[in-house]
């Protein structure tokens, strides 16, 4: 389905430089030099080192299926599914399992997890059941790295039984009546009740870790765009304040400064044809230098309007280089300067809304984030491969950009089709005028 709020040309080429995340972040350290640098610099390390322990906690969970593999092929506890299966057929099904939990444990999902990792976690809970009860830990333990909060706990409120109810209602006579065989010389209920805690137990302890696990990871991932938010508004904040000083001097310069030294200019003058003898040299000299600094403070007036107006790549810069996952493609032109911040704020709410729309609701990937200058206009776009929406209906944040676009004399699109990601347009007129 195809959605627009408000439609309009699009505008020519601009020079770019490509610029991917881990670009972003080198540039954001270069443009942060000194005291303020050593905060920017601070946030690829910690996205390193979660990878780090994501990739230990990866191979802990594949020797951990390799190790339940081997003891399949060692000492076959299911002899129900091998009689049934067949020795190949759990091969495959196991190697199935590897696969999937390689794929699923390659990252660790927001708000919203692709379709296909929670696909590959039902595949993983049927082969467990099938195969191996061992699995199911594993798949536990997986569980709250693909879903988060209460899906999480929904999904082991269903695994648990499930678990506990498919030993018991396997067919007689293959030894699996009761859920851990090992325990049939027990009275059956007895048997059942402690293979009840015991399932449970177990698989707790699994999700406990994979939950603690995650949690750790989420919430050291908002931390770090929390601080590269925090950053890239200091940046603003500096740059726009900065413009602003910038202006008031130059009108002080020019009001006051410019207004006496006219006066003073007229009333030399005058004296010029009151005094006679030396006096008149003093004069015409005084009346020069009064003329000279009018000219120097119109140009100093004029140089301060004219120069290091708003420019907004280093925000965006640090902006980005906080967000590792989904990961970001930003491409900027050279500058990227505006005479009125208004615009410039414009574009950064943007670019600051879309991260967070496409961590909230997308479970994408990669984000593209592509700022054009074009003699007339500026444009951004914007775009993801995540899971897109039916028929997304503006929110507070979709119309505060529409909004901010709209009072800057441009506009703002977007579309959107299941399964086919979000795209943002959203353009203003390039040559804002100071305010
Ligand atoms: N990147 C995205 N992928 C999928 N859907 C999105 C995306 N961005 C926005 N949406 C949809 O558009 C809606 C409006 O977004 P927004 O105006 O930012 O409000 P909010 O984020 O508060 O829901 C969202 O609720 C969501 O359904
Ligand atoms: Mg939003």
């Amino acid at each position: 389905m195809l959605l627009q709020v408000h439609i309009g040309p699009f505008g020519g080429g601009a020079t770019r430089s490509r610029l991917d995340s881990e670009g972003a972040a080198a540039a954001a350290r270069e443009a942060s030099a000194g005291p303020r640098g050593a905060r920017a610099a601070r946030e690829p390390h910690s996205a390193s080192r979660r990878r780090a322990s994501l990739a230990v906690f990866r191979a802990a969970a594949i020797t951990a299926w390799g190790i339940v593999g081997g003891q399949m092929i060692l000492a076959p506890d299911a002899p129900l599914y091998r009689a049934l299966l067949g020795g190949p057929a759990i091969s495959v099904l196991h190697l199935a399992f590897g696969a999937a939990l390689w794929a699923n444990t390659r990252r660790i999902q927001g708000p919203s997890p692709a379709r296909a990792s929670v696909a590959l976690l039902v595949l993983q809970l049927a082969i467990a059941l099938l195969v191996s009860p061992d699995l199911l830990l594993l798949v536990a333990l997986e569980a709250p790295l693909i879903l988060t909060g209460r899906a999480s706990l929904l999904w082991m409120a269903v695994q648990v039984p499930v678990s506990v109810a498919r030993p018991l209602a396997a067919v007689a006579g293959y030894g699996v009546f009761v859920p851990i065989p090992a325990l049939h010389h027990l009275p059956y209920g007895e048997a059942v009740a402690i293979s009840i805690l015991w399932f449970t137990v177990w698989q707790g302890l699994a999700f406990a870790g994979g939950h603690l696990a995650a949690t750790q990871y989420r919430d050291a991932q908002e931390l770090a765009r929390a601080n590269a938010e925090l950053l890239a508004t200091r940046h603003l904040l500096a740059d726009s304040s900065f413009l602003a000083e910038r202006l008031r001097i130059s009108r002080d310069l020019h009001d006051a400064v410019g207004h006496h030294l006219a006066a003073l200019s007229v009333n030399l003058e005058l004296a010029r044809v009151h005094v006679n003898g030396r006096a008149v040299e003093a004069v015409r000299e005084a009346q020069g230098v009064a003329k000279a600094l009018l000219a120097d403070v119109r140009e100093m007036v004029s140089r301060l309007r004219r120069d290091r107006p708003f420019d907004l790549c280093r925000a965006l810069e640090t902006l980005v280089a906080g967000t590792s996952d989904p990961e970001i493609h930003l491409a900027l032109p050279e500058t990227l300067e505006f005479a009125n911040p208004a615009h410039g704020h414009a574009i950064f709410r943007c670019v600051q809304e879309s991260i967070t729309n496409t961590m909230r609701h997308a479970g994408a990937r990669n984000l593209w984030i592509d700022i054009r200058r074009a003699p007339e206009r500026v444009e951004v776009r914007v775009r993801d491969d995540g899971r897109g929406a039916d028929d997304p209906t503006p929110g507070n944040g979709i119309t505060g950009m529409a909004e901010r676009f709209a009072d800057a004399g441009g506009g703002l699109e977007f579309e959107s089709a299941p399964g086919r990601g979000f795209s943002l347009r959203a353009w203003l007129p390039a040559g804002g005028k100071a305010a």
